[in-house]
């Protein structure tokens, strides 16, 4: 497609990420049953599902930390090569918010979040610097920059982890359980930035256990078991009236705890 073309018509812009019959096994484990995933610019998606249906190998796959076996995975519209440069220029259009922050230890802050973007990006300190003082702000731990992790609570190095994918100007991002390892305080703090996010306009892969964030936020939500994507619909249809056994189960065991 020509570049007048995708303006004249913006319906027929490639998905920010898709997923075509994807497979993928861990030895004898069918980890990823067929898996077909289209998510639209701006798009929120919710992934929910039992603990091992493959929501975390999902998220990694999409973003190449993990092979795929078979079918193919798209990033607007250019399908993920096995390797080299353009792998790592794919990859770094995709964020990724894990459970465990993974921030740098040993680094500052302001150096977690101008690392990549003075490595990958070739921008220059003052540049890095002066985006990430924004970056850090918007998520409101600007006066926490020359600190080290260790010394923030999980909530703000969560904060400052979504801070850091953002620098990178990422075109999707994929957030796996971000508020699972936080104390309860701490939850509403990650999610209020990441409804945030999702209203500016962030094309988003959620997994989450959060329902009512995910009830709020979601565009869609995908429910997963075993493997497979069993279900996927409107939130309102998911949590009003689910039509799969299994997320029917999965519902209510999460209500009644
Ligand atoms: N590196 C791995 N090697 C072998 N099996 C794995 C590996 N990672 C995950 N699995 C298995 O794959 C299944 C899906 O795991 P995962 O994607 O982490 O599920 P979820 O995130 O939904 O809890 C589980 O049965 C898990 O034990
Ligand atoms: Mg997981």
């Amino acid at each position: 497609m020509s570049d007048t073309q995708s303006k004249q018509n913006t319906s027929s812009e490639a998905p920010v990420i898709e997923l075509q019959h994807v497979d993928k096994y861990y030895g004898d484990l069918h980890v990823l049953k067929d898996i077909n995933l289209s998510v639209k610019k701006g798009e929120v998606v919710v992934v929910i599902g039992p603990s091992g249906s493959g929501k975390s190998t999902l998220c990694r796959t999409i973003n190449r930390l993990e092979t795929i076996d078979s079918g193919c995975i798209l990033i607007e519209g250019e399908k993920l090569p096995e390797e080299g440069a353009k792998l790592a220029e794919l990859r770094s259009k995709v964020g990724m918010v894990f459970q465990s922050f993974n921030l740098f230890a040993h680094k500052t802050i302001l150096d977690n979040v101008t690392m990549a973007p003075m490595n990958v990006l070739h921008k220059s300190k003052t540049e890095a610097r002066s985006e990430a003082m924004e970056l850090l702000s918007r998520v409101g731990v600007d006066s926490q920059a020359s600190k080290l992790p260790s010394q923030l609570s999980g909530g703000q190095q969560q904060r400052v982890a979504i801070a850091r994918a953002l620098a990178m100007h990422p075109k999707a991002i994929l957030f796996d359980e971000p508020t699972s390892a936080l104390d309860p305080e701490m939850i509403n703090e990650v999610l209020d930035v990441m409804t945030e996010l999702a209203s500016s306009g962030m094309t988003m892969v959620v997994v989450t256990h959060e329902m009512n964030f995910a009830r709020r936020v979601a565009d869609r939500v995908i429910f997963m078991d075993s493997g497979a994507i069993v279900e996927e619909n409107t939130p309102e249809e998911f949590f009003t009236n689910p039509k799969n056994i299994r997320a029917q189960e999965f519902l209510k065991s999460i209500k009644t705890h």
